[in-house]
C-alpha cells in the first residue's frame, strides 16, 4: 500500500531480544537499618561493575514518565508537586544503572517507609524481580510483609530474600532457616513464584559477590551470581502482541501509519492484528523503527506499523494480535491500592489512565480490602492511604485491556483525581465484568428534543449549591414560580426532600453525599430527557461532584449557582435550629462546622445573599437564563 523508507534497519527483534536479556531492572526494599545502601554499595564494589549513569538523578524524571514506555506515567507534573508537600522532597526513587561483565542492571531504589508506598508503587511497576532485606536478628517484620505485598500486586514474581547482618548471629543457619521458612509460607500465600535466599553479610560481602567460608552449610549462589542468572521474561516476549496506539502518522496521502511503543508480545511482518475497540482486522504490511525497516519488533521497541487495509485506530485505542486479541469493556474487577491522603470514595468520578487509553472511572463496589499482615479480608467502605482493596470498577466508555496476571503493562491502570490532576490509586485489572455487556441501551423513537419541542422549551439544570442556611431552598421555591409565570415546565430536587424518599437510606458521611449527589444528578438527567427545567438544591460540597453531575448533561444544559453565603451568617440564621445542635457536637460531620464544603471555582452564577433578597436572587438567575437561552422571556417581555 504505501511507500516505505527503503534502508533495512539491522536491529532487529532477535538482536534487541538478547539484548535485552542481558538486561535486569530491580527494586530493593527494607529500610536503611537492614543495611540496603551498605548493600547496594557491596555490589557495585565487589563486582567492579561499571556504572553507566553517573547522574541517575536526572533520569529518574524521564524513567517514571515512562519513557522507555515500560512503566505507566505514575508520576505526572502534579504528583511530584503533591509529593514535595507530603513529604518535603523531590525524587525518592532512584535508578542506578550499572554493568557486570554478565550483565546490564537497573537498580530502582524507592524509599518503602509506609508513608511511601507511592515510590514503592512506581518503583515496581518498573521492576521484573525484587531484592528484599531483611536483617536476620528482627527476622520479617511487618514492614518485610508490606513491601512484598506491594510487590506481588504489582506483578513481581521473582524475590531474592537477602537475610543480612549474618555476622552478627554468628553466621548460624538455624537462624537463616527460621526466616526463609516463614517467608517462603508468606510468599506462596501471595503469589510469589520464586523465593531465592541467599544469607549474607553487607559489612564483610560474604555471600553478595564472592563467598568466603563463614557459612559452609550455605552452598546456594551469591546474590551477583542470581542477578546474573535468573531468567526471567520481562518484556513479555512469549506473551500475546499489543500495541497501544500513540499516534497515527500521514506525513502524505500515500502513508498512513501507527506509532507507538510495543508493550507486549512480538510482532512480524504479514501477521494478522485486529483493531480494539472496533474489531476491525488486518495484516502488518511494513514495520519500521527509528532506523528503518524491520522483519520484526517485540516488547519496548518504538515502532511505526503501516497495515494492510485503512481500518479505524486512533490514539488511545490498540492493535493486538488478531488471535489472542485483549478484553473491550467498560467495567471490571481490580486490586486498587490507594495513594492520596483524601480517601477513595465509591461513585466519585476519577481519570483512570490505561496503557493507551483514558476513561472516566467509578468505584461502584468495594468488595474488601485486604490487609497486609494477615491477608485477610475485611469489609470497607473507603480505601484509606496505603490501603489495599478489591473493587468493581465502570467506565464511561469501553477500553481494551487485559488481566494483570496474564501481561503487567496492559493490565494495569492509574486513577487520578479529576481536580488535582494528581495520581491517586494504582490499579491492577483481574477481569473484566460482563455484566455491561448484558445490559443495552434502549433506543426509544420520542427523545429530549421531540418532548422538549412539544412543550417549548429548552431544558436544562439550575444547580444550586451553598451551605445549609445559605438560602438555596428558598430561592429554589421563588426561581419555580417565576418560571412557572413564565410558562415554563419545572421541578425542583430539594435535598431535605429527596433524603426523604430516594435517598433515605443515606446519610452525611462523606461517601455518602457523593452518592446523594450522584442519585439526584442522574435523576436531573432524566428530568431534563424529558424536557423540564430542573432546579436543584442541595449542599453539594465536593467540587467533583458538581463536575460529575456537569459532565452528565451535554453543553449548555447544566448551570452552576453558587449560593454565597458566609459561614458566620448561616450560622446567625441558623432556620431549623442545626448549627446550635452541631456546635454542640450533637450532629458530626455538620458541613462547614466538621465536613468541609468547597466553594465553586468558576460558577456560572455567583449569588451574594448577604446584598440580595431571595426575589433578586431567582431574579438574576431568570437572566442567566435568559441570556443563557435567549428564550425565557422575563415577565417584562411582550
Ligand atoms: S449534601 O451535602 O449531601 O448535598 P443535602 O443537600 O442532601 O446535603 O442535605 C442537606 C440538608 O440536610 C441540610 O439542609 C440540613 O437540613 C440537613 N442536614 C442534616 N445533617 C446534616 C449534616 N451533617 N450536614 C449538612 N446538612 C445536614
Amino acid at each position: 500500500m504505501a511507500a516505505v523508507p527503503r534502508k533495512t534497519e539491522h536491529r532487529d527483534a532477535a538482536l534487541a531480544s538478547q539484548e535485552r536479556k542481558r538486561q535486569l531492572r530491580f527494586i530493593t526494599c527494607g529500610s536503611a537499618d537492614d543495611g540496603k545502601s551498605t548493600l547496594l554499595a557491596r555490589l557495585l564494589q565487589d563486582s567492579r561493575a561499571v556504572l553507566r549513569d553517573r547522574f541517575p538523578e536526572t533520569r529518574t524524571e524521564s524513567l517514571i514518565g515512562g519513557t522507555r514506555g515500560d512503566a505507566l506515567d505514575f508520576a505526572s507534573p502534579a504528583d511530584r508537586l503533591q509529593q514535595d508537600r507530603d513529604q518535603g522532597t523531590t525524587s525518592d526513587v532512584a535508578y542506578r544503572d550499572f554493568e557486570s561483565d554478565r550483565r546490564r542492571f537497573v537498580a530502582i531504589d524507592a524509599p518503602g517507609h509506609e508513608r511511601h508506598t507511592r515510590n514503592l508503587v512506581i518503583g515496581a511497576s518498573n521492576a521484573d524481580l525484587a531484592l528484599l532485606l531483611v536483617d536476620v536478628r528482627k527476622g520479617i517484620l511487618i514492614q518485610t510483609r508490606r513491601h512484598s505485598h506491594v510487590i506481588s500486586l504489582m506483578g513481581i514474581r521473582h524475590v531474592i530474600l537477602a537475610v543480612n547482618k549474618m555476622d552478627l548471629v554468628g553466621y548460624r543457619k538455624d537462624a537463616f532457616s527460621t526466616i526463609v521458612d516463614d517467608y517462603d509460607a508468606f510468599a506462596r500465600e501471595l503469589g510469589i513464584e520464586q523465593v531465592h535466599a541467599v544469607p549474607l553479610s553487607a559489612i564483610t560481602g560474604e555471600n553478595v559477590v564472592a563467598r568466603q567460608d563463614c557459612m559452609p552449610w550455605y552452598d546456594g549462589p551469591t546474590v551477583m551470581e542470581l542477578l546474573e542468572t535468573l531468567e526471567i521474561d520481562p518484556n513479555g516476549e512469549q506473551s500475546p502482541f499489543r500495541l497501544p496506539v500513540q499516534r497515527v502518522n500521514r506525513p502524505n496521502p500515500e502513508f498512513r501509519g501507527i506509532s507507538g511503543t510495543v508493550a507486549s508480545g512480538r510482532i512480524e511482518r504479514g501477521m494478522p492484528v485486529v483493531a480494539c475497540p472496533s474489531g476491525e482486522t488486518t495484516a502488518v504490511e511494513h514495520i519500521l523503527g527509528p532506523a528503518g525497516e524491520l522483519e520484526s519488533a517485540l516488547a519496548g521497541q518504538a515502532i511505526t506499523l503501516v497495515l494492510a487495509d485503512e481500518i479505524d485506530a486512533s490514539p488511545g485505542e490498540m492493535i493486538a494480535a488478531a488471535d489472542q486479541p485483549p478484553e473491550v469493556a467498560d467495567q471490571f474487577a481490580a486490586h486498587l491500592i490507594w495513594m492520596d491522603a483524601q480517601p477513595m470514595l465509591p461513585e466519585r468520578s476519577y481519570l483512570a489512565r490505561f496503557a493507551g487509553a483514558s476513561a472516566v472511572a467509578r468505584v461502584t463496589d468495594l468488595t474488601h480490602r485486604v490487609d497486609f499482615e494477615t491477608m485477610g479480608h475485611f469489609a470497607a467502605k473507603t480505601l484509606e492511604r496505603n490501603e489495599v482493596g478489591y473493587c468493581k470498577i465502570s467506565l464511561d466508555r469501553p477500553v481494551p485491556f487485559d488481566s494483570h496476571r496474564a501481561i503487567r503493562r496492559t493490565g494495569a491502570f492509574v486513577l487520578i483525581d479529576r481536580s488535582t490532576n494528581s495520581t491517586v490509586g494504582a490499579g491492577m485489572i483481574g477481569f473484566a465484568l460482563r455484566r455491561a455487556s448484558n445490559v443495552v441501551w434502549q433506543e426509544l423513537k420520542t427523545d429530549k428534543a421531540e418532548r422538549a419541542r412539544a412543550i417549548g422549551q429548552k431544558p436544562c439544570v439550575l444547580w444550586l449549591t451553598g451551605l445549609s442556611g445559605a438560602g438555596k431552598s428558598t430561592i429554589a421555591d421563588r426561581l419555580e414560580q417565576k418560571l412557572r409565570a413564565l410558562g415554563k415546565h419545572t421541578y425542583v430536587l430539594d435535598g431535605d426532600n429527596v433524603r426523604h424518599g430516594l435517598n433515605r437510606d443515606l446519610g452525611f458521611t462523606d461517601r455518602d453525599r457523593v452518592e446523594n449527589i450522584r442519585r439526584v444528578s442522574e435523576v436531573a438527567k432524566l428530568m431534563v430527557d424529558a424536557g423540564l427545567i430542573v432546579i436543584v438544591s442541595f449542599i453539594s460540597p465536593f467540587r467533583s461532584e458538581r463536575e460529575m453531575a456537569r459532565n452528565l448533561m451535554e453543553e449548555g444544559e447544566f448551570f452552576e449557582i453558587f449560593v454565597d453565603t458566609p459561614l458566620d451568617v448561616c450560622e446567625a440564621r441558623d432556620p431549623k435550629g442545626l448549627y446550635v445542635k452541631a456546635r454542640r457536637g450533637e450532629i458530626p460531620n455538620f458541613t462547614g462546622i466538621d465536613s468541609p464544603y468547597e466553594t465553586p471555582n468558576d460558577p456560572d452564577l455567583r449569588i451574594d445573599t448577604t446584598q440580595l433578597s431571595a426575589e433578586q436572587a431567582a431574579e438574576t438567575v431568570v437572566q442567566l437564563l435568559r441570556r443563557a437561552q435567549n428564550s425565557v422571556r422575563t415577565a417584562d417581555d411582550p
